[in-house]
């Protein structure tokens, strides 16, 4: 059976309409720092989205682009100065930085009641403690784009492909909350794809094209393809074999189109709660 293909556009362009709605009755417009250091082309067009999706939502939105060379001193005293801003509720710190630069003291140096990626030590205890928290909005879209397509994860087997901290550690823990029977595959892992094999849902971050192939999937698995990879020719495209993996899966996102425009849907959400929580 061919697979259902879940809109993450349609998807992210209801969530931004719903933060805009929100946002109007605000007592004042939430404000959004972005911090980008160096040339990295990848991380210009994000911000660049960033950007637009905040006039969207009628967030303020402000930038500090960095050269290289700035230096961390630079960099953290920018941090401060918008941690002690009232009109900025969340700051943003575009990763990669440059090579020289401590990025784990940079996320510690973030008021984690403005770190609207949820990067934070703090934010990350007190999502793995279910306390409320600013989750890491990429697994945010990803639970958002289950609950829209009626899949709920109790009870049932997640499989989550990468360990990374912004994606396949804090997308584990959102599926535990939400009382999933969670297992997180990585490189070491013996024979994956018997383990994927097992997946009600199937979270695919790795970053390597085509690691997904049909015969690691479940007839009628939900699978979500969380990465971002180039063809020989350029073109964008996931962790998963996605025309094969297609007709086994009962849901699928594709790639582009899919959790790519829901991550940046998520920054805008995490930026309307901080604003809320700052008394907006
Ligand atoms: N680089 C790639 N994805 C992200 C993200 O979600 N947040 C930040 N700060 N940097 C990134």
């Amino acid at each position: 059976m061919a697979a259902t293909v879940i809109d993450g556009k349609a998807l992210a362009a209801k969530c931004k309409a719903r933060v805009a709605k929100e946002v109007e009755s605000l007592s004042r417009r939430p404000g959004l720092a972005v911090i980008i250091v160096g040339d990295n082309q990848a991380s210009r067009t994000y911000i660049n989205s960033k950007r637009k999706d905040c006039d969207e939502c009628g967030i303020y939105s402000e930038e500090y682009a960095l050269p290289a060379d700035a230096g961390q001193a630079a960099l953290m005293e920018i941090i401060e100065s918008l941690n002690g801003r009232p009109d900025i509720d969340g700051i943003l710190c575009q990763l990669p930085l440059p090579e020289g630069y401590d990025e784990e003291a940079v996320l510690l140096a973030i008021d984690p009641d403005k770190d609207v990626d949820g990067f934070h030590p703090i934010n990350v205890g007190r999502l793995s403690t279910g306390q409320p928290c600013f989750a890491p909005c990429t697994p945010a879209g990803v639970m958002e784009m289950l609950k829209e397509y009626g899949v709920d994860p109790k009870g049932k087997e997640c499989v989550v492909v990468g360990r990374s901290n912004i994606v396949g550690k804090p997308m584990g823990m959102l599926l535990l909350a939400a009382h999933g029977t969670v297992t997180i595959c990585h490189s070491r892992t013996k024979d994956l794809g018997e383990v994927c094999r097992r997946a009600d849902i199937l979270v695919a971050a790795v970053g390597k094209r085509n690691i997904i192939t049909a015969d690691m999937v479940k007839e009628g698995a939900v699978v979500i393809d969380v990465a971002m990879n180039r063809n020989e020719a350029g073109k964008l495209c996931g962790d998963v074999d996605y025309p094969a993996v297609a007709e086994k899966a009962s849901l699928i996102t594709p790639v582009p189109g899919g959790v790519g425009p829901m991550t940046r849907a998520m920054l805008m959400v995490n930026t309307l709660e901080a604003a809320r929580r700052h008394g907006c």
